[in-house]
């Protein structure tokens, strides 16, 4: 198995507060791990870090073997690590194409200038953008909506868009900040089906933060639990929901981690 991400001792403070405490965490092609603890347990911090936005007070990420510790948040998207937001980034009033093909030439620079799509060269380039963007489109399953504002698609395929946009940033590594939420039974169901096909069939590995604990049981390879800033547990969806230090972590809260239908 090939490792593509790899934590090592990561620490992450903020002033006084320890916001992530010595992580260690190895993530190998084709996985997805699910991010899971209660509020304030470090999950959006590990996230911040792996995009760039935060850095490691002590301790070192490792990115395809390299140390990627320094690098700004669009080196990281052009080494193949890409996020989705918790609230949709789509242009609502652009068709379903155009968020792809704008998502494709803010990653493909050498075709930027608009000026170039006057020559033949610059229309055929354009072209192959097109065709590789409806090939991203019916990998997630709307290249039957190309032509629809993206404003108008159901929350759901909203988001499978937005999963689309990242995926044509070539990204080898796909962060889902809470990728379910707002969506329906069925909506989950299909974005389940989605990610586990992403992530087999084309090696991606996949980190979710989500709070839906039954998708997170379904879609898992691997779960990591927080709990202020530690991580107290790793493992597989059953060994998670058996571990007892994870269970009484969780006891008495609000919300019972174990109670999904
Ligand atoms: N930029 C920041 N400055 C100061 N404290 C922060 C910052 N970001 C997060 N924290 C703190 O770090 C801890 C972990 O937060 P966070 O990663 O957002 O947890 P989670 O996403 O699991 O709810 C919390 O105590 C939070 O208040
Ligand atoms: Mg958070």
């Amino acid at each position: 198995m090939t490792t593509l991400l790899q934590l090592e001792k990561v620490t992450v403070k903020f002033g006084g507060l320890v916001a992530l405490h010595e992580i260690d965490l190895t993530l190998n092609q084709g996985e997805v791990l699910a991010l899971i603890g209660p509020n304030g347990a470090g999950k959006t911090t590990l996230f911040n870090l792996l995009t760039g936005i935060y850095r490691p007070t002590t301790g070192s990420i490792y990115y395809k073997g390299e140390v990627i510790n320094k690098l700004q948040p669009f080196e990281r998207v052009k080494k193949g690590i890409a996020r989705t937001f918790q609230n949709t980034r789509l242009i609502q009033g652009m068709t379903v194409l155009e968020n792809v093909l704008i998502a494709h030439r803010q990653c493909n620079t050498e075709g930027l200038l608009s000026s170039i799509f006057l020559t033949k060269k610059g229309r055929d380039r354009r072209e192959a953008a097109t065709q590789e963007c409806i090939g991203i489109l019916a990998l997630v399953g709307l290249e039957h909506k190309v032509d629809e504002l993206a404003g108008g698609l159901p929350y759901g395929e909203q988001r499978l868009l937005e999963i689309a946009r990242a995926l044509v940033s070539k990204c080898e590594v796909l962060l889902l900040d809470e990728p379910a939420a707002g969506m329906n039974a069925i909506e989950k169901k299909q974005l389940v089906e989605k990610i586990r096909h992403l992530s087999k069939e084309f090696g991606i590995e996949i980190i979710l933060i989500e709070h839906d604990m039954g998708l997170i049981m379904d879609i898992s390879d691997k779960i990591v639990v927080l709990d202020h800033g530690i991580k107290i547990a790793e493992g597989t969806p059953a060994e998670i929901q058996q571990n007892p230090q994870v269970i009484s972590a969780y006891l008495g809260g609000e919300d019972d981690l174990f109670e999904w239908e």
